[in-house]
């Protein structure tokens, strides 16, 4: 991959957004930290075609305001500010940025008042996204404005001999009319770039920079059946085949068959020299007696890895560790104003692995959208069953098992969750929900079986919409399904004599129950 547009990060929701847009154009785009820019902007090999400042939450103004490396301005790259972006525009060349008299937020009116590059095939009144508290007062010496709000606010402004361009509305959010236009003017016009990015390209490149980065050396990987953790696997195994060895650490808390289906996958369809590491025993015996949900999974996470050490050493000399970390994962953080990429997901992170160990680490997907990886997915030919597996926590039914864990629960979740999957499959409701699953309540209640009085286990039925996992609201399965799901658990699993279904959004509640 060769050209690319920068967006760098001042905390704004729609940073990721930008990038998001400008990959649909085909030209590659990633999102970088202010405290790498030098690095990223300063090397010649960058082929850094243009720079996108991006808006965020704080005023140029105030004392913790995040700066930009002064360099990018004499890089003679075109560069684009949008929102926070064109303030701090504004200020480094001496403009003026005040607080706004009146706040614009949401839709708002803007008329273009002079021919713009940026500008062009658009009207001369369109209606724009505005978030906005603070405002270009005083623009630079020597920069024109080229278009200005219903009330009277610069929303543009520009160098255009050096080709510095700056927005106060968002033009990455679809609210914006002609958004997308604006955006390619830049890309393509004024920054020059060509439709040539593919993720059939960036697969093959990506591949063949891993065969040269890891060379002759062997790489180790943590799989847990996920769609992440495989395509990453796979791509790796492209590269530099059976010298990748993927260990799948078998908790003992992966629902019915999962196991079996990730060997028949990884192993025999897809060539992966997988190890299946039967750990079982040892997690069942280090949660003997542990009911406290996050004690759970610290003890989880331990045991993981040193189950996960424990093979590394086995195998010998290896420099590489595999991780399925993806863009999402890495800029998080950055999205609640930090300036520094830091925080991976520590407690969905199962996988975590310690730093002594020692391993270079190769994240193959790190600049990849979640949809993204699906489709290279597809390209490495991962069958679809995977590409569109649920969402499953590393701990797994550990934490769908409400106190403690014993076989006997384990069973029960295991068979329950089977049949409710087959019940929701068989009557095309799967793929209407983004999670489902059943969680085994740690009480019994009184029923009725034949002439006999029960003592059985509550299961409780889970299914949520949600996009990304951090809200969800339940999902309005026909009460038909529900209540087939529920004949067919207290029917075939002995010791369940009642089902409930969770109605509860996130939030208030979590997705899982633990
Ligand atoms: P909650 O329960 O926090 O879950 O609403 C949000 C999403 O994250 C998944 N989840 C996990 N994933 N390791 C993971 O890899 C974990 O420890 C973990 N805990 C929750 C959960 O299944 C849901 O999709």
């Amino acid at each position: 991959m060769k050209e690319k547009i920068v967006v760098i990060d001042f905390g704004s929701q729609y940073t990721q957004l930008i990038a998001r847009r400008i990959r649909e154009m085909k030209v590659y785009s990633e999102v970088i930290q202010p405290n790498d820019v030098d690095k990223v902007i300063g090397s010649s090999s960058s082929h850094v075609k243009g720079i996108i400042l991006s808006g965020g939450p704080r005023s140029v103004n105030s004392p913790d305001a995040t700066d930009v490396s002064a360099q990018i301005f004499s890089k003679e790259i075109p560069i684009l500010g949008i929102c926070y972006g064109m303030q701090l525009i504004a200020r480094h060349f001496d403009g003026k940025v005040r607080s706004s008299e009146k706040r614009e937020y949401g839709n708002t009116a803007v008329k273009i008042l002079k021919q713009s590059s940026l500008f062009k095939a658009i009207p001369e009144k369109i209606t724009v996204w505005m978030s906005h508290g603070d405002d270009v007062r005083t623009l630079p010496k020597g920069s024109v404005a080229t278009a200005e709000t219903e009330n009277r606010v610069c929303a543009a402004f520009e160098f255009s001999e050096e080709k510095i361009y700056a927005l106060q509305f968002h033009v990455e959010v679809t609210q914006t009319e002609y958004g997308m236009q604006i955006l390619k003017n830049f890309v393509f016009d004024i920054c020059g770039c060509e439709s040539s990015w593919s993720l059939e390209n960036f697969v093959t490149n990506r591949i063949q920079n891993i065969r040269e980065e890891i060379g002759n050396e062997r790489a180790i990987c943590a799989l847990s059946g996920g769609v992440d953790s495989t395509v990453a696997a796979v791509m790796v195994n492209r590269a530099i085949g059976n010298r990748l060895l993927a260990v799948l650490v078998d908790h003992g808390f992966m629902r019915k068959e999962e196991v079996e289906d990730v060997r028949r996958y990884m192993r025999n369809g897809l060539g992966l020299n997988l190890k299946v590491v039967d750990a079982s025993k040892e997690f069942l015996n280090v949660l003997k007696g542990v009911t406290d949900p996050e004690e759970k999974r610290k003890r989880i996470g331990e045991q993981f890895i040193r189950a996960f050490e424990r093979e590394s050493a086995r195998a010998g000399e290896i420099k590489y560790l595999v991780q399925g970390t993806i863009y999402s994962d890495v800029i998080e953080s950055a999205a609640s104003g930090s300036t520094t990429i830091s925080r991976i997901k520590s407690h969905h992170n199962v996988g975590g692995l310690p730093e002594e160990m020692n391993l270079k680490i190769v994240e193959p997907l790190r600049t990849l959208f979640k949809d993204e990886v699906r489709e290279i997915g597809k390209i490495l030919g991962i069958p679809e069953q995977i590409l569109n597996r649920q969402p499953f926590p590393g701990p797994g039914i550990a934490i769908r098992i409400i106190g403690e864990i014993t076989l006997e629960r384990i069973e029960i979740v295991r068979e329950a969750d089977a049949i409710f999957r087959e019940v929701l499959e068989e009557n095309g409701w799967m793929e209407k929900i983004w999670q489902s699953f059943v969680v085994l309540l740690p009480l019994r209640s009184v029923g009725v079986t034949g002439d006999k009085r029960t003592y059985g286990y509550v299961v409780a039925l889970r299914a949520v919409n949600s996009v990304e996992g951090m809200t969800a609201s339940w999902s309005e399965i026909p009460l038909d399904i529900l209540k087939k799901a529920s004949k067919r658990i207290t029917n075939e699993i002995k010791g369940v004599n009642r089902v409930v279904y969770d109605i509860t959004d996130k939030p208030p509640a979590t997705i899982e129950w633990e």
